[in-house]
């Protein structure tokens, strides 16, 4: 197990957008799908792109740089299920939102 890092205000990530944080060195795209947040590993595999700064589309988020796209709340690329972005736990307690690492 791993430690609950606070890495937004719930106000920072309204329901359809996602965010780029930096935890303990790692990066991390956290996204908000209907009021539910998930995490994955924030580096794009294909050429390092900030995935959280991508757009999201229901579950999809679509990479800033070349359009690779992945389900947040799998980690796993739309197009080739062999690769997939780490996941991260994601906890809401009170306003802020904390993340495993
Ligand atoms: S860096 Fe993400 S699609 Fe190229």
């Amino acid at each position: 197990m791993g430690n609950f890092v606070k890495v937004a205000h719930r106000g920072e990530i309204p329901v359809g957008q996602g965010k780029c944080v930096e935890v303990e060195g790692k990066r991390i795209a956290i996204f908000n799908v209907n009021g539910a947040y998930y995490a994955i590993d924030g580096i794009c595999p294909h050429q390092g792109g900030p995935l959280g700064e991508g757009e999201l589309d229901g579950t999809v988020v679509t990479c800033p740089w070349h359009g690779w796209e992945f389900d947040v709340t799998t980690g796993v690329n739309r197009d080739d299920s062999d690769i997939q972005q780490q996941q991260f736990a994601v906890k809401v307690d009170g306003d802020d939102i904390l993340v495993e690492v």
